[in-house]
């Protein structure tokens, strides 16, 4: 196995010998991933542990929805590997790395516009062979009561937090251990930013474990355990969410202040 020392995850990474740290539920080590002839990520290494909530924050173009979709198996990984709970999931499929408990609530919402709430909520439960998907439907729709509200309207005439919603609670179900957000609170208004911040909170208190990317990296810090910030398909640099919030690099750059 490769010394985990190459990479940036190594300064986390406490066992001399072993990639598979115990306490890390993800670890990606050394991975770089492109499209076409460019390389997009250089080598880059973080991990989560379980019960955790770790984001990724840096401009737009750094490379964080292309990280998360490695993690998904939608963008090939050119070298390195990412490992959950222990087994390599870089090269699996989509619906493979579903399957394995991992699921992401993509940039945008993306919910079906056709369909509506309640199916949409049904096809976030479609990798699933137990029996107890009507009752997570249920309990899901307890915890966004705008959801019951809206179970047979088209998830196309939603508002956009109302979508935002649905696409949270399609991707909860799932059953996900480990849930990738792609920049939740992006196009919505400051009220509404507010609440998915407060139902990212909520997700995290589940015992969901949490990647969360965000261009709001004012929020993501203060959701955030540890965070990464990413420049240029690297990180950077890396701390807890409290650190980097007083990091004057972090605050000039990304907070504004
Ligand atoms: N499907 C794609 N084809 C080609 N280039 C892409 C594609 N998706 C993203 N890129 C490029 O990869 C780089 C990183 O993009 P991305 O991972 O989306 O960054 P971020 O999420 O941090 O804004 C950017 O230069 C972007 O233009
Ligand atoms: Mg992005």
């Amino acid at each position: 196995m490769t010394n985990p020392s190459a990479n940036a995850a190594s300064s986390l990474a406490p066992g001399p010998t072993s990639g598979t740290t115990p306490r890390a539920m993800l670890s990606v080590h050394d991975l770089h991933a492109g499209y076409g002839k460019t390389d997009v990520l250089h080598g880059l290494g973080f991990e989560v542990r379980a019960g955790e909530c770790v984001a990724l924050v840096g401009a737009n173009g750094a490379g964080k929805s292309t990280t998360l979709k490695c993690i998904c198996g939608l963008v090939p990984v050119r070298q390195g590997r990412i490992e959950f709970e222990g087994q390599r999931i870089d090269g699996l499929a989509g619906h493979d790395v579903v399957r394995r408990g991992i699921t992401m609530c993509p940039e945008g919402r993306q919910v079906f516009p056709d369909m509506s709430v309640r199916e949409n909520l049904e096809m976030g439960a479609h990798t699933r062979r137990d029996k107890a998907q009507v009752q997570d439907l249920e309990a899901m729709m307890d915890l966004f009561p705008v959801l019951r509200a809206r179970s047979k309207q088209r998830a196309g005439t939603l508002s956009g937090g109302e979508q935002e919603m649905l696409a949270i609670a399609r991707a909860l179900m799932a059953k996900p251990r480990l849930c990738l957000f792609d920049e939740p609170s992006l196009g919505l208004a400051p009220k509404i930013v507010a609440e998915v911040e407060q139902t990212l909170a909520r997700v995290k208190a589940m015992g969901v474990t949490v990647l969360l990317v965000e261009q709001n990296a004012s929020m993501a810090l203060r959701l955030a355990d540890r965070a990464y910030v990413f420049e240029a398909g690297e990180i950077v640099l890396q701390g807890t969410g409290t650190e980097l919030q007083a990091h004057p690099e972090v605050s000039k750059a990304y907070l504004g202040y």
